[in-house]
């Protein structure tokens, strides 16, 4: 746990509540919806929670908190392009330092998002935004890969 984070128990909750979320309905975009609330309502130090979607080559905005962001990603651009090309995990502890960040909110300092994945394509990614540096750690990368694995199962 980080300074000013969250507990692993904490994460175990948020979990148990985005389990619950998608089992209980089939409308995926309602449920990414509802994901985004329970992230940005449960995780501490963050100011944006949501979800790109894969829109031909690039990504399109899809449900989130926080404040309006841009709302087409080209592919391989920006931390969230680079996620999605790579099929990976990426944590950028400094976006002023990674080349080619999309700042959608001035406010973010570090970010992580997490590829959702479908019969081995990617279907969109999650990403989470922090105002502090190096606010995301080993913890989140667990647990926000487990709600990815989630969605991707209720697709
Ligand atoms: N910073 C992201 C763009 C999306 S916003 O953070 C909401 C990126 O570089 O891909």
């Amino acid at each position: 746990m980080t300074i000013g984070g969250n507990a692993e128990k904490d994460y175990e909750n948020m979990l148990s509540a985005v389990s619950g979320l998608a089992a209980d309905e089939k409308n995926i975009i309602a449920v990414m919806a509802n994901v985004s609330a329970v992230i940005f309502h449960n995780v501490k130090t963050i100011n944006w929670a949501g979800f790109y979607i894969k829109e031909g080559e690039g990504l399109v905005l899809g449900p989130f908190q926080g404040k309006p962001a841009c709302v087409r990603i080209p592919p391989g651009k920006g931390v969230c392009g680079a996620a999605a090309l790579q099929k990976k995990t990426l944590i950028v502890n400094d976006v002023h330092s990674f080349p080619g960040h999309i700042a959608c909110d001035g406010d973010s300092a570090s970010e992580i998002v997490v590829p959702i994945m479908k019969n081995g394509e990617v279907f969109g990614v999650l990403d989470v935004d922090s105002p502090e540096t190096a606010r995301f750690t080993e913890l989140e990368r667990k647990y926000f890969e487990e709600i990815a694995v989630i969605i991707g199962k209720a697709l």
